[in-house]
């Protein structure tokens, strides 16, 4: 389909309590293990990974997908659970075009499920739950990266009655929460219900039916949001402020519209005056790896939308993790205002 290359990649934001398997369900996606070399298994920054129609199209089993969908892959960005990233958690939802919302099926909803699904409500974006670690479940019987009916065929009568009684559970409380659900292969109407996916981070199972919910999703409520303009100004949202050995003050951003080159000059709202500045050097993380490893980027002379970059420049001392980021190709004063206005609305 060539309508494809007026489709940015969707940005998937990963929610949810702490230690219910955030970014376990992404190390598994990538096939990486970033988890284990997490200070306190608490992720303090957030994240963002590229995860190619490709891979998503191998994951699925599925090799014609890219055929099927419009979408170019998904950028999955992982945020904190920890209850003291109220605010990061607030900034990963704003820009997310969907969310997976991640619930342990053993423990059910916690403090930040909930604070996850009241973020959710304000910027009204669609999401999907996952009900993960149902390999927990005792008597549980693995098949590794299985998708979820083939996996639930192999196990006992009891181990399939606690997991619809778990999944019946979070359906319940979804409901108390102001969300009619069901599980996910009962949905047929998604705009109406909220699909609720059993999976397993550590084995992979549930995983193919997740991918593929998440671009049914993708296809049906953002075909008209994604559209943009490839050469446009690029627009994102910081990050993270980082010192990077030799280069200095950096931002990691996401760049959710338009592109950005190498010499662009670009506005970044603060809390005083707007901060004005060009670009010295564009970072790319090199392929499926995160933004945040320090030692694996390369120079890149532009980006294109949605994507993770760093962005090494002047003056970005005080930039602030969060703050609106805009190129300015024509007139500098008048993308001044328009981040100001942006700042306004935030
Ligand atoms: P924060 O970033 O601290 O909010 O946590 P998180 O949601 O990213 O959780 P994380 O992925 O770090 O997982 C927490 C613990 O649960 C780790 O020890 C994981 O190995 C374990 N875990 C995650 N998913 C699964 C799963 O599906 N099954 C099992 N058995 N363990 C899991
Ligand atoms: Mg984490």
């Amino acid at each position: 389909m060539n309508e494809k290359s007026n489709l940015r990649t969707p940005i998937v934001s990963v929610m949810g309590h702490v230690d219910h398997g955030k970014t376990t369900l992404l190390d598994k996606i990538r096939g990486t293990t970033i988890t284990s070399g997490e200070a306190g298994a608490i992720t303090q920054h957030i994240g963002a990974t590229e995860v190619p129609i490709d891979l998503i199209s191998k994951k699925c089993g599925d090799s014609n997908l890219a055929n099927k969908f419009i979408v170019p892959g998904l950028l999955f960005i992982d945020t904190p659970g920890h209850h003291a990233f109220t605010s990061l958690r607030s900034r990963g939802g704003a820009l997310a075009d969907l969310v997976i919302v991640i619930v342990d099926i053993n423990e059910g909803f916690m403090p930040q499920t909930k604070e996850s699904l009241e973020i959710l409500k304000r910027f009204k974006t669609p999401f999907v739950v996952v009900a993960n670690k149902m390999d927990r479940i005792h008597g549980w019987n693995p098949t590794q990266d299985a998708p979820f009916s083939a996996t639930y065929q192999n196990q006992s009568q009891r181990v399939k009655d606690i997991l619809d009684q778990k999944v019946y559970e979070i359906v319940g409380e979804l409901y108390e929460a102001g969300f009619n659900s069901n599980r996910y292969d009962r949905v047929t109407d998604f705009q109406r219900n909220i699909g609720v996916v059993p999976i397993s981070a550590s084995t992979g199972e549930g995983i193919p039916d997740l991918l593929m919910v998440l671009m049914g999703l993708a296809q049906k409520f953002l075909e008209s949001d994604l559209s943009y303009d490839a050469d446009g100004p690029g627009v994102g949202t910081v990050l993270e402020v980082k010192e990077e050995k030799g280069l200095g003050a950096t931002i990691d951003l996401i760049l959710y519209d338009g592109k950005l080159r190498k010499g662009d000059t670009i506005v970044i709202g603060s809390s005083g005056e707007p901060i004005k500045t060009k670009v010295r050097a564009l970072l790319k993380p090199n392929y499926l790896s995160e933004i945040r490893t320090e030692d694996k980027f390369r120079q890149v002379n532009e980006v294109t939308a949605a994507t993770g970059v760093k962005v090494s420049a002047p003056d970005l001392e005080n930039v602030l993790a969060g703050s609106p980021i805009r190129a300015a190709t024509g007139d500098v004063d008048r993308v001044v205002d328009e981040v100001k206005k942006e700042l306004e609305d935030i």
